[in-house]
């Protein structure tokens, strides 16, 4: 079984290996779509902490991780699980829904995120204050 997910997984942490890990479980082999720079500037009006290439590198150093590639716009997501020839796509709780279009490809699973841990909230946690 070919299992897909997609994220940003900028400022790493526990939540994002957890997903990761659940989601490699399900199968035999993971392949991780990371969202591009520009993605993210689109989507949330900033750039991530972490450049694509550096969150790409981390990803693909994970042991539950058999491929990464860079995801460049949300309308690809049919095609990515299409060339990735994906039979479950993986998604956290936090998108429940809004992807259960793509089940006449794969089967569509929403896992439960982990809670009170988020990059927003690392971000904000760490931000230093301007005086
Ligand atoms: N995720 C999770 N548990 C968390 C945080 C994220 O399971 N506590 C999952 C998301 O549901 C998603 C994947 O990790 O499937 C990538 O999430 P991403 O949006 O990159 O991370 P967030 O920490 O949610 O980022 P942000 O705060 O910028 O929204």
């Amino acid at each position: 079984m070919r299992v897909i997910t997609f994220g940003t997984f900028d400022v790493f942490h526990v939540g994002h290996l957890r997903i990761l890990e659940r989601a490699r479980e399900l199968g035999d082999c993971l392949s991780v779509g990371v969202s591009t720079d520009t993605m993210n500037f689109a989507k949330k009006n900033r750039y991530p902490v972490y450049d694509q290439q550096e969150r790409v590198q981390i990803i693909r150093a994970l042991r539950c991780v058999d491929e990464v590639f860079l995801e460049e716009s949300m309308e690809l997501k049919r095609h990515y699980i299409e060339i990735h020839q994906a039979d479950i796509l993986v998604m956290g709780d936090d998108w429940a829904g809004k992807f259960d279009e793509f089940s006449d490809i794969c089967r569509v699973v929403y896992l439960p995120r982990t809670p009170s841990v988020s990059t927003t909230a690392i971000i904000e946690k760490i931000r230093i204050p301007k005086s």
